[in-house]
């Protein structure tokens, strides 16, 4: 027979991690590439929300969201000294099943496994699910913590327009939100202690470590920038190649001089997105739309990086009668979690039996925008091939219950009796 825990679930409930993770993992998955796409503010969103919702309700969590779509669950009552956890359920376009998702499963299994001892937290816990981290659907990555921390003003948040021209309020209104009430939450903040947020892996240190669980040191300054070259439509057989203002060509310039300058600085720039317009397989398109992704070590090589790609897009959009209109669509500064913070994790890690490497990463995150305003820390849980953003991203089920496991054993100790 099972016993009901005050605002709990059964005790006898079966393995919480794989239950939860078999439940979340046909929402948004495309049946032709098995990759996700859970766009935000779209109908896969919707039932990713809704299965948030409920899961939390039936663990007793108290449910809201914060104006900017960011949904909260809250064990104990809302006050301040709350230790907050989770992540993202939006995707890349055929993005894994893991990236965001894993952070969000491992936070509502944690409680569980805490439920489970009868465990009660002194402080509050609160689960977060971010809206929009992706910037897959609106271009801002981050954007519902952006939203909530200031970090992007709410009229230009409003205005942003994805594909198809859709602007994030209509999106937001579509689904039933009021775009209205997007803006900051200082009081929300204000109330929280500290934010852990664990993720998977993105890249491939902790295997040849022999290590399931390590912590993050920082993440590299990144950013997105939209390249925009206008030409002039022209016929693909008769028009002479001496006449033609084709702007397919600066753009070749632009990603093979982004390739070299990242590189020459030990970075990273990727092209992953581009359109030609209106897109004839026998015309010279009239314009053609890139978009930039560039990270790298420090704010420098980052600058030098894009500053190349400006100056190698200009020059040769000139040479071909090109219009460049180039421009910043979201801009991440280095970050560097709490030092403190992050050794007691490690400590509280080793003292469950678990060596946690620290280690840097070039990926993005909500909790390095939260890290400007608190405490915060990640757990990265391993990834065999390192691979992500793809549909081939993958976590062994053991590693994904130790970061539960981890990711309990540090709310346990964050949100315990103080030490
Ligand atoms: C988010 O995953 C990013 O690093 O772009
Ligand atoms: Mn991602
Ligand atoms: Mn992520």
């Amino acid at each position: 027979m099972s016993s009901a825990r005050p605002g709990g679930r059964p005790s006898t409930s079966p393995p919480a991690f794989a239950e939860l993770w078999r439940d979340l993992e046909p929402l948004g998955r495309d049946a032709r590439s098995g990759g996700y796409r859970r766009f935000s503010w779209t109908e896969a969103d919707a039932r990713c929300r809704s299965w948030f919702t409920e899961r939390a309700t039936e663990r007793g969590l108290a449910t809201h969201a914060d104006g900017n779509g960011n949904l909260w669950a809250w064990w104990g009552k809302p006050g301040p000294g709350a230790i907050a956890t989770g992540s993202h359920l939006d995707s890349v376009p055929d993005g894994g099943a893991y990236d965001g998702a894993l952070g969000v499963v491992s936070a509502l299994a944690a409680v569980d496994l805490l439920q489970q001892k009868s465990f009660y937290p002194e402080r509050p816990v609160v689960l977060g699910a971010f809206t929009e981290e992706e910037g897959a659907r609106f271009g801002v990555a981050c954007l519902g913590s952006r939203l909530l921390t200031g970090g992007i003003a709410p009229e230009t948040a409003r205005a942003l327009a994805g594909d198809g021209g859709v602007t994030l309020a209509e999106a937001m209104t579509a689904a039933g939100f009021d775009p209205a009430a997007i803006g900051p939450r200082d009081d929300l903040l204000a109330g929280l202690a500290a934010f852990v947020e664990l993720h998977i892996e993105q890249g491939r240190a902790l295997a040849p470590l022999g290590s399931c669980v390590g912590v993050a040191e920082g993440i590299w300054p990144h950013g997105r920038w939209r390249l925009r070259f206008g030409g002039r439509a022209d016929h693909a057989g008769t028009a002479e190649l001496a006449g033609r203002r084709d702007p397919m060509l600066p753009f070749a310039h632009a990603v093979l001089a982004a390739r070299q300058a990242a590189a020459a600085r030990g970075g990273r720039a990727t092209i992953g997105k581009v359109t030609a317009e209106p897109g004839g397989a026998n015309a010279v398109p009239a314009q053609v739309t890139a978009w930039l992704d560039a990270r790298a070590g420090d704010e420098a090589a980052l600058a030098g990086t894009v500053s190349i790609v400006r100056s190698v897009s200009e020059k040769t959009a000139a040479e071909h009668g090109v219009t460049l209109d180039m421009r910043q669509e979201s801009y991440s500064p280095p970050v560097r979690f709490d030092a403190e913070l992050r050794d007691r994790i490690i400590g509280v890690l080793a003292a469950a039996g678990m060596a946690a490497p620290v280690l840097p990463t070039a990926a993005g995150h909500d909790a390095g925008v939260l890290a400007a305003r608190l405490p915060a820390a990640m757990l990265f849980v391993r990834n065999p091939s390192g691979i992500s953003h793809s549909a081939a991203e993958h976590a062994d089920l053991a590693d994904c219950e130790a970061g539960v496991r981890a990711l309990a054993a540090v709310l346990e100790d964050l949100a315990g009796p103080a030490r």
